[in-house]
């Protein structure tokens, strides 16, 4: 197995997490005997300061030359006050569109071991587990046309478009997922007000009848974010558009106790882009606080969805459940009678946790 991978740590906590992440990625490789390699390059606020640009050409095509992206996070306050197409986030959604991936999966996981630090009762968010399909290249980030109106900002209006092409790949995607989870999909619109919305629904419907055995259901999105708190546990895949999904799925980051532990993937397009959920959190940058789970799980997704490497994506998810289990945990989810370890002792503990998960399994497939 060989595999490229452009590292992209970014600004922020953003270097100290993809850092772990790719200590895990490199034991994989030498329990496994794979091939990884990785690039790394910049993107966001140090890529404005070193290349004038948050994108420079040169990221891209690393990015496009690799089977995958790691990507650390991107954010920074001393670039704030530049028009949004100069700001770093313009860079993010530059390369998602240069990356073409579609389908941005966000897994809202309640780790058993720490049910407890979440804002909500721990009765209502034990057990949850989602995942979120959310549409990553249309809706309002991208409708054209777009704009203010007047040489002094009078009005401004965004466009919000989907195709029925780009409902039906996006909720192929969905569905393929939930067959193997829990065989339930959530389509989340706003159909009493949107066309865009009507569309969506119509189309997911008729998709829903390739999939029998994955039962479908539509929800208003005003009402799904009420669910979220109120019955995490009753969702399984979610699906819905572009904005609706940024916002929902940082809703369902409180669910977690700690936005920290969360992972995503975007999928569908030339190249796959793995990143935590969270972002570059400039206040505690550089003082190795960070969770680095969300991005450890990321980089298993990456084994999982771009490697098809199932079961060492399941190894690294087991080791961390481990590490969690054994009361270890960054400051971020730190509690009386828990360990509190930094960002590199996290990685170094699931490092050695996934050692013996893999140990473990061949042993037991060895009798
Ligand atoms: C996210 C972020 C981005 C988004 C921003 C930084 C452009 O909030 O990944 O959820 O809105 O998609
Ligand atoms: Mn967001």
């Amino acid at each position: 197995m060989k595999l490229k991978i452009t590292v992209l740590p970014g600004d922020g906590i953003g270097p100290e997490v993809t850092r772990e992440a790719v200590r895990i990625l490199r034991c994989v490789a030498d329990l496994n005997n794979y091939d990884f390699e990785f690039t790394e390059r910049a993107i966001g606020g140090v890529a404005i300061d070193q290349f004038g640009t948050p994108l420079p050409a040169e990221t891209i095509e690393s990015c496009l030359a690799s089977n995958a992206v790691l990507l650390g996070a991107v954010g920074s306050p001393k670039y704030d006050h530049l028009p949004p197409e100069k700001r770093v986030e313009a860079g993010l959604l530059g390369l998602r569109k240069a990356l073409k991936g579609f389908a941005n999966l966000r897994p809202a996981i309640v780790y058993p071991g720490i049910a407890d630090c979440s804002p909500l009762k721990e009765e209502i968010v034990r057990g949850a587990d989602i995942m979120f399909v959310r549409e990553l290249l249309g809706g309002l980030y991208f409708g054209e046309p777009r704009g203010f109106v007047g040489a002094n900002h009078e009005a401004a209006f965004n466009t919000m478009r989907y195709s029925v092409e780009e409902i039906e790949r996006v909720g192929r995607v969905a569905f393929e997922l939930a067959r193997k989870r829990r065989k339930k999909v959530t389509s989340v619109d706003k159909a009493n007000v949107l066309e865009t919305s009507q569309l969506w629904r119509q189309v997911v419907t008729l998709l829903g009848k390739e999939y029998p055995d994955v039962k479908l259901e539509h929800t208003y999105v005003d009402a799904c974010a009420m669910r979220l708190v109120t019955a995490p546990t009753s969702f399984d895949v979610v699906l819905t558009e572009n904005l609706f999904g940024d916002i929902l799925s940082d809703e369902a980051g409180v669910l977690s106790g700690s936005l920290g532990t969360l992972a995503s993937a975007t999928i569908g397009g030339d190249v796959d882009l793995y990143e935590p959920v969270h972002g570059s959190a400039p206040d505690i940058a550089g003082k190795s606080i960070a969770n680095p789970i969300g991005a450890i799980a990321s980089a298993a997704m990456l084994l999982r969805h771009t490697a098809k490497l199932d079961q060492d994506a399941r190894d690294i998810e087991q080791a961390i459940v481990k590490v969690i289990d054994s009361g270890y945990r960054t400051k971020d989810l730190a509690r009386e009678g828990k360990f509190e370890v930094s960002t590199t002792e996290m990685g170094k503990l699931v490092e050695q946790a996934l050692a013996e998960v893999v140990d473990n399994r061949r042993a037991y497939h060895a009798v």
